[in-house]
């Protein structure tokens, strides 16, 4: 498999997440109430899956390879794709601030999650269509096939690392079930799919980790929380 491939199916993921997450804004708009629960299910799969594990391959592997194939880094879609995934961070944070507060027992308004989610939810379906439809053709063009060999294996590489099949299958099983099931039965499955406890640990990395660290692509770093969390 390519890893623009890879990517791709990254990105089907993502797509059928953002989905369980507009269900969510419908619900929220509709009854003026949050699952809490869903929802922080749903921005721990934006921090630990988008932010910690499919981002980090595309800026630190794929848009660096593609510079040096030539693609100005500092224009054009490599910038702007960079700009975009820096916009998610900063969204997401705010996101994760507002559900502290309500978990902290302050009284924060439903309607500014709900706008603060459609918002990102609408960037991610921009961002991804991007991805797909200019990103990853014109990857295709650019690398050579010894590029598309070496990324390959540093992606397998990760994988090897069996957390990131296993936080993958996790989230493709909830993302499945988050658009498939009905709504009343979202709360127990949540739960199984991930405990309380496990997505505790998730937030508390994400929360500890230096935020450069993982965006600038630091490859150790990357590797070393994929190990954390597969010893975890
Ligand atoms: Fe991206
Ligand atoms: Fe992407």
């Amino acid at each position: 498999m390519k890893p623009t491939d890879t990517l791709r199916e990254e990105h089907n993921l993502e797509l059928a997440v953002t989905r369980a997450a507009e269900h969510e804004v419908r619900f929220m708009h509709d009854t003026g109430e949050c699952r809490f629960e869903v929802v922080e299910t749903i921005v721990d799969f934006f921090h630990y899956f988008t932010r910690a594990c499919h981002e980090p391959k595309e800026e630190s592997l794929i848009f660096a390879r593609m510079a040096t194939r030539g693609l100005p880094a500092d224009h054009g879609i490599l910038a702007e794709l960079t700009r975009e995934h820096e916009e998610f961070r900063r969204r997401i944070k705010e996101i994760s601030q507002w559900l502290r507060d309500r978990r902290a027992g302050k009284t924060v308004p439903v309607a500014q999650l709900e706008s603060m989610l459609d918002d990102y939810l609408k960037l991610m379906r921009a961002h991804v269509s991007k991805e797909n439809d200019i990103l990853l053709p014109l990857a295709n063009q650019l690398l050579t096939d010894l590029d598309q060999v070496e990324i390959e294996s540093v992606f397998a590489a990760l994988e090897c690392e069996q957390t990131m099949v296993g936080v993958r299958e996790k989230y493709n099983e909830l993302a499945h079930q988050l658009a498939n099931r009905p709504t009343e039965v979202l709360f127990p499955m949540v739960g199984h799919v991930l405990s309380p406890a496990d997505q505790e640990e998730l937030t508390r990395r994400y929360e500890s980790a230096e935020a450069e660290e993982i965006t600038k692509g630091v490859h150790d770093r990357y590797f070393d929380l994929a190990h954390e969390l597969a010893v975890a």
